[in-house]
């Protein structure tokens, strides 16, 4: 068959779960949740238009507590109450024949004010965000060593909740510039108890949660359970993350005995973002560094079967797909049947958000950002 590099059957390494094929839907943020956290119907049909042909689905980030909140309309994992919802999404996405990863997080410093109803932002250290319009976003709390238990704790939570509600596995979301990696990161990060200073100490938080993430999937997980952890391997701007930082994060989480690294990148295809003349690709490094550890998810400007597969050819097992899914739900099962020609290549307006079954906050936030995801009129 053609393209048959993408659907071989993959089993990731510490759960012995099997993908069926090696795309993934990558995570993303619908905003189309109740205000109380709660998954909405209209996200349950944008869910089951794209779960039919994936190995898995990565769900929208989750917080994991209310002070962890980043987005109007995200969905919730931070009450027992939200397991029922939680439930019916996991339930949509195993009848098309995907797994399911809930992706969790804490947004730290980059809480909007409006969803924090009164309190304050944290982070690592008292350290502002400047948003792309050069304007510095309120300076957050620097946390205590009792809000880094808690949130270390609501990790282990969540993914007692996710088990409860039917997943097969949980992705901590430690990428993007939340909170985690504004742990990691040495420009946010600037404390000087034993959370932060050196590099090992950056990635004590990182370690943290994996640990209390596996402490939970041992106590409440009755079957096999997958956990992932995102990475954004490089920050731009200085002190950032670099490239070898990354490499010794993910050599320590390589040995935790976990399914997947994922990695967060713009374009798989380029190579660094903080130094021009290298052009190693990050995520190939990544899985040079961690072997047959754990696996590694590749992601980043993949739209067409011949770039999935290019992707696969340089070893990474398992590659993910974020805005082709919005513009073409069925994008795997066009390829497998042997019908590219069929596949969409940009959203229409005309034809409509109902025809690509998208939730109104995620239809508005995508064809109201020009470049970002394809459109057309
Ligand atoms: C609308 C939208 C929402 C996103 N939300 C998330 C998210 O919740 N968590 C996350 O880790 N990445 C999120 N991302 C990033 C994607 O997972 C992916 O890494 C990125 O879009 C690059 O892949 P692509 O070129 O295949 O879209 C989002 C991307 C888009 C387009």
């Amino acid at each position: 068959m053609k393209h048959d590099s993408l659907f071989q059957s993959f089993t990731l390494p510490a759960s012995g779960i099997q993908l069926k094929n090696r795309v993934v839907m990558a995570p993303m943020t619908n905003s189309a949740s109740h205000e109380n956290g709660d998954v909405s119907d209209d996200e349950l049909a944008y869910y089951r238009e794209r779960s039919g042909g994936v190995g898995a689905v990565i769900t929208a980030v989750a917080n994991v507590t209310e002070d962890g909140i980043g987005f109007d309309g995200e969905v919730g994992v931070y009450d027992d109450r939200h397991i029922e919802g939680l439930t019916r999404l996991a339930d949509t996405i195993h009848a098309e024949g995907a797994k399911a990863i809930l992706q969790v997080f804490h947004a730290g410093r980059l809480a909007p004010l409006h969803l924090l109803k009164g309190g304050s932002p944290i982070s690592a250290s008292a350290i502002a965000h400047t948003d792309m319009e050069g304007k510095d976003l309120p300076v957050p709390r620097e946390m205590t060593t009792e809000d880094i238990q808690r949130v270390i704790q609501a990790f282990g939570e969540a993914t007692r909740r996710a088990i409860k509600a039917g997943f097969d596995g949980i992705e901590i979301h430690g990428a993007n510039r939340y909170l985690i990696q504004q742990f990691f990161s040495p420009y946010t990060n600037r404390r000087e108890d034993q959370w932060g200073g050196s590099l090992e100490k950056r990635i004590a938080f990182p370690l943290a949660v994996v640990a209390e993430v596996k402490r939970a999937v041992k106590e409440h997980a009755q079957r096999p359970f997958i956990i992932g952890y995102r990475i954004s391997p490089e920050e731009h701007y200085e002190p950032g993350i670099t490239i070898e930082d990354s490499l010794y994060l993910v050599d320590r989480i390589a040995d935790e005995s976990i399914d997947y690294i994922h990695l967060s990148t713009m374009n798989f295809f380029e190579g660094s973002i903080r130094d021009q003349n290298d052009t190693r690709l990050p995520t190939v490094r990544v899985h040079e560094k961690v072997g047959d550890r754990v696996a590694v998810i590749g992601v980043g400007s993949i739209h067409t079967p011949e770039e999935a597969a290019r992707a696969l050819d340089t070893g990474v097992p398992l590659i993910a797909l974020g805005r082709q899914l919005l513009v073409e739900p069925h994008w795997v099962e066009k390829v497998q049947g042997g019908r590219e020609g069929e596949i969409r290549q940009a959203i229409s307006r005309q034809a409509g958000r109902e025809t690509l079954v998208m939730p109104a906050p995620l239809w508005n936030m995508v064809t109201n950002a020009p470049g970002w995801v394809p459109v057309e009129d």
